[in-house]
């Protein structure tokens, strides 16, 4: 009998490829580092049974209406908002990513992020390296205190909660806002569920942890900007889009806000010359939230379990719902 034909947006390593030749055609993009081009992945999708796609592969209605013989789209994160899960289902295409998987890993970068803007780590680093480092000075290169400092989580989901968790550690005062309130953050870890004005004026670290849908496109913008704490610092490694980076851009030049740490951004790659990159306030990394070398590689399994499921007919561990 033949075999389904799968096709993989990006080099990965043989250990997950001969997983999936066990049962199934493998094509694949052979490059680690490039996504696939549009052309390319249009004309796969006509034939294949299965992606493994990644969040750059914009996987759109036209591209999804194009597929004839397509049972799952897999993707390798815990964010989907690049495939239109809608047109998907109409054409009774499963969906699947990977939650849980990397949440601590995330949760221990964007600690990072905030650890590294607060104390002006790239700042002191780069001090070094252009041999400005003079004698010891009182108020050199003086940041923010992280301990006891008040932590607002935007989106009380696995990633914020891990977050939370972590501040706990450095005996943070933890408040957060979500659509829904999450007692096992408010039992276990102590933070206190507050409407989103307050969280926004009175924290010192603003934590974006929110997926990017319609609904949060911009939500951080000019007016919560300006209503946030001018010691404040944004932290942001869920999607850029939850962000208007012209608003983020003016609140740090005109010290509105402190500083920012930003593992993402609404064009990426950012390019060098993006006036947010301009600013000796500005923490920024790229996109690598989930990347250690561990979590990467139960991703990566995750989603070519999810494959296998899809394609022999059954609904994969972590199918995405509308
Ligand atoms: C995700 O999983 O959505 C991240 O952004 C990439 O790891």
């Amino acid at each position: 009998m033949k075999k389904p034909y799968v096709y993989l947006t990006r080099q990965m390593p043989p250990a997950i490829v001969e997983k999936l030749e066990a049962e199934c055609e493998v094509g694949m993009w052979e490059k680690e580092e490039q996504p696939v081009p549009k052309e390319i992945l249009e004309k796969e999708i006509q034939t294949a049974d299965a992606v493994f796609c990644t969040i750059s592969d914009p996987i759109d209605k036209e591209l999804i209406n194009k597929a004839e013989n397509l049972k799952i789209i897999s993707t390798m994160a815990v964010g989907f908002n690049n495939i239109d899960v809608e047109a998907a289902s109409k054409r009774n295409i499963q969906v699947a990513h990977t939650p849980g998987v990397l949440s601590e890993t995330t949760a221990d970068l964007t600690f990072a992020l905030l650890m590294a803007a607060a104390r002006r780590i790239p700042e002191g680093m780069e001090v070094i390296k252009n041999n400005e480092w003079g004698a010891w000075a009182p108020f050199f290169l003086t940041g923010q205190d992280i301990h006891h400092a008040r932590l607002g989580i935007i989106g009380m989901g696995r990633i914020g909660e891990a977050v939370a968790k972590r501040g706990t550690g450095f005996d943070m005062d933890i408040v957060y806002h979500n659509r829904s309130r999450k007692s096992e953050a408010e039992n276990e870890i102590g933070a206190r569920y507050v409407e989103m004005d307050e969280l926004l004026e009175t924290s010192d670290f603003v934590c974006v942890m929110t997926p990017y849908t319609k609904e949060t496109h911009h939500m951080i913008n000019r007016e919560a900007f300006q209503k946030m704490k001018n010691t404040a610092i944004f932290i942001n490694s869920s999607r850029g889009g939850t962000v208007n980076e012209d608003a983020l851009y003016d609140a740090l030049k005109n010290g509105d806000i402190r500083g920012a740490g930003l593992d993402v951004f609404e064009n990426e790659p950012i390019s060098a010359d993006h006036p947010l990159l301009s600013l000796p306030n500005v923490t920024a990394l790229p996109h690598i939230g989930s990347a250690s070398e561990n979590t990467r590689w139960k991703m990566a399994d995750m989603t070519a379990n999810h494959i296998l499921q899809g394609l022999r007919g059954e609904e994969p561990d972590h199918p995405v719902t509308l």
